[in-house]
């Protein structure tokens, strides 16, 4: 570009720290951000790995970046342009391995929310059709690219406080600990966050009603393991237990990790389960093969793939996803005054429902009379769902729906305890006379065994990151006359 400086990389290299002045390069572009570091939406620390070199390899990493938003927010830092222009910045770009070349291929029926890591959601018609989730439509939740495990040479690592060092191959954790299913529902904290982004922008993924799913797991108690390793209740020095992944963030080499509190790890009514089987089949890659946590009634934060080791431990996960995110706040706080501290991580979620047929963009015709809709609802804990409550007035009006049997496996609907899986619904509801609405507002809610209910609006639990929304689940469609 006419009249900048240019500057070459080995200039640009010499600017990393605040002092010197902090430098990057985007394309051809250079600029010296260091007016913005301390304004990092993403933290100090991570923007400070490209100080002195390109961002694009990181932002191959955090796609979040590639949207004109952030571009608007570079553009005014520019100081010069890269000798040799474009195409050098290019080719040098190129010669970056991309750190999801390894990741699998996936079932094109998910809807894809980001592809590096992949995140994709079940469309809400396959979630309805039946109560165990096919596995190759099960939602998939990736922080990380992909890690590769050779199932062959795998060892489970369970080490820490109070605990004998164990090293188990999977054969040895199938052939040394019995075998236990368990028919749980992972749901995602941010499900549903799209209708919380309406209210307010949040950060995260925009899943609509799919970041959930139900399967019948096959594993070892991770109770067993633990006692195998020498733990127990009375243990004053042991409070947590963490799990660490085997995938790693390539910029850190920090790898994905969370921790639950010993007492849910040790109980035998919590089921807590070391997964090597989804389904009857052995797991796959992206649920997390050889093995996984599969934490019943738990956010699916803590159900932690691709596990590498389990850790006892005085204190809770030091991990990001244990301490800076999965946590909600008062809807006036935002990314300037959140204290991170205040808030205890997301273990049990509330009790939430969502309506999965119709379709959003449904034209209903007011000559049916009728409207058949279906859905799941859910409550962590273990607390069954008691009752399903539907409307197709807004919520003038509501009729309970039927209750479909639990998938197998799975406690009757409304146990007190150790109901893990979701309860699907249908109802039948009028629609309204001909000659009134042009459109129609239906909308689910419901109660759960401990006669919890759902908050009527996504507004008054708005938080900033978009997590746990189980508000009303409405769903406008135009009707025709
Ligand atoms: C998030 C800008 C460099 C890691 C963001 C966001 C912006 C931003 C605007 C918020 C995006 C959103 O959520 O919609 C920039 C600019 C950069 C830069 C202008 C360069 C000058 C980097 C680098 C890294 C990084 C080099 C990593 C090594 C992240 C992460 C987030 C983020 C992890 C997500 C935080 C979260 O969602 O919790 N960045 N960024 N950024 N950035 Fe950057
Ligand atoms: N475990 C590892 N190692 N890495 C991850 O990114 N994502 C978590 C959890 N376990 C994650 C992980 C989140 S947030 C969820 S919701 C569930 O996995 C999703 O599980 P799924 O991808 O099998 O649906």
């Amino acid at each position: 570009e006419k009249g900048r400086p240019i500057y070459t990389r080995e200039e640009v290299a010499k600017h990393k720290t605040p002092k010197d002045r902090v430098w990057v390069t985007y394309k051809e572009g250079v600029y010296d951000i260091t007016e913005f570091i301390e304004m990092h939406p993403g933290g100090a620390a991570k923007i400070m790995l490209a100080a002195g070199g390109s961002v694009e390899p990181f932002w191959g990493l955090y796609q979040q970046h590639k949207k004109p938003e952030v571009f608007a927010i570079l553009e005014p830092y520019r100081i010069g342009t890269l000798e040799g222009g474009a195409a050098a910045a290019a080719a040098a770009s190129a010669a970056l391995k991309d750190p999801y070349a390894g990741d699998p291929a996936r079932h094109p029926v998910l809807i894809p929310r980001t592809q590096k890591p992949f995140n994709g959601e079940t469309p809400g018609s396959l979630l309805a059709a039946s109560p165990v989730t096919p596995t190759d439509v099960f939602f998939v939740r990736n922080h990380l690219p992909v890690p590769a495990v050779d199932t062959e040479h795998y060892r489970l690592q369970v080490t820490g406080e109070g605990a004998r060092s164990l090293e188990l191959s999977l054969s040895e954790l199938q052939s040394r600990f019995r075998k236990h299913h368990v028919t749980a529902t992972i749901q995602c904290s941010g499900n549903r966050r799209n209708e919380m982004s309406q209210v307010k922008p949040v950060k995260g993924l925009e899943w609509d009603q799919g970041a959930i799913g139900t399967a019948v797991w096959g594993g070892v108690r991770l109770r067993d393991v633990l006692k195998a390793a020498g733990l127990s209740e009375d243990d004053p020095a042991v409070r947590h237990i963490h799990f660490e992944g085997l995938d790693k963030d390539p910029a850190t080499g920090d790898v994905y990790g969370a921790s639950i509190p010993l007492s849910r790890a040790l109980s035998p009514e919590c089921d807590v389960l070391l997964a090597y089987e989804m389904n009857g089949a052995p797991l796959n890659v992206d649920h997390g093969a050889p093995l996984r946590v599969v934490v019943p009634g738990v956010t699916g934060a803590r159900s932690v793939k691709w596990l590498g080791r389990i850790v006892a431990s005085p204190s809770e996960s030091s991990s990001h996803w244990q301490q800076r995110d999965y946590k909600a706040f008062c809807p006036s706080v935002d990314w300037d005054s959140v204290d991170w501290g205040s808030a205890p991580a997301i273990q049990e979620p509330p009790v939430t429902s969502a309506i999965c047929e119709p379709a959003p963009g449904t034209v209903l015709s007011a000559a049916d009379g009728e409207v058949t809709l279906r859905g799941y609802a859910w409550s962590g804990g273990g607390r069954g769902i008691v009752r399903v409550d539907v409307s197709s007035d807004g919520g003038k009006t509501w009729s309970a729906a039927r209750l479909l049997p639990p998938p197998p496996g799975a406690p009757a609907q409304g146990s007190y305890t150790g109901a893990w899986a979701w309860t699907l619904w249908e109802a039948t509801l009028p629609l309204p006379a001909a000659g009134s609405d042009s459109s129609v507002t239906l909308v689910v809610k419901a109660v759960d065994s401990s006669y919890n209910n759902q908050p009527d609006s996504v507004a008054g639990i708005w938080n900033l990151r978009g997590v746990v929304n189980n508000a009303w689940h409405r769903v406008t469609l135009p009707l025709e006359q």
